[in-house]
């Protein structure tokens, strides 16, 4: 781990990343609806500059540790992806990626895929970094890393059984 960068914890909220995206016909699969690999190839975009702003450097993609679609989208609908760290351990960070979708008339948001993500910092060597930690802000933020803490326990237990 390099140790050439420790700075001080930021809150969640100077990392949130906001994209918007016009689902066009080479999104779409067969069914008119849109392609899961193109919207996971945003979701990875939003991710990393999630990650990239809260710890200022290179970040790349561990894991992609959970992606549900809950609705179809469809060509033509315009989605709005939104990042956030909910965690930020020694030199990797958990992101939550949220994809609404639009309706046109009433802007009204549907919530159509979550997202969590793992990203590791690198060194300007290419080697994983320390991340600052997160400066919690409110009740929200707490309950966050407290569920980030524990899918990261979780999973680093099933590594050392496997
Ligand atoms: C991610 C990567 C940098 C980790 O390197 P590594 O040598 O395994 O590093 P370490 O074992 O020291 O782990 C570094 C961190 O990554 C985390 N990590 C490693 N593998 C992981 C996985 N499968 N899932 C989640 N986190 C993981 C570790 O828990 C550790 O986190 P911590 O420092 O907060 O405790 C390396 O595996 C890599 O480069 N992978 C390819 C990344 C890539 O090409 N992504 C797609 C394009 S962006």
């Amino acid at each position: 781990v390099s140790e050439e960068s420790t700075v001080e914890a930021r809150p969640a909220r100077l990392s949130v990343t906001e994209m918007t995206e016009l689902v066009l016909p080479q999104h779409a699969n067969v069914l008119g609806a849109v392609f899961g690999g193109a919207l996971m190839a945003w979701v990875d975009v939003c991710g990393a500059i999630t990650a990239q702003r809260h710890c200022r450097r290179i970040a790349v993609t561990a894991a992609i540790d959970e992606l549900v679609f809950h609705h179809p989208i469809k060509v033509g609908d315009v989605v709005r992806l939104t990042g956030r760290v909910n965690g930020a351990f020694k030199t990797s960070m958990e992101v939550e990626v949220k994809v609404e979708v639009e309706e046109r008339g009433t802007m009204v948001r549907q919530t159509c895929v979550e997202a969590l993500l793992t990203f590791v910092a690198l060194s300007d060597a290419g080697k994983p970094a320390r991340v600052p930690s997160l400066l919690p802000e409110n009740e929200e933020d707490l309950r966050r890393a407290d569920e980030a803490k524990a899918r990261r326990e979780a999973r680093l237990a099933r590594q050392r059984k496997a």
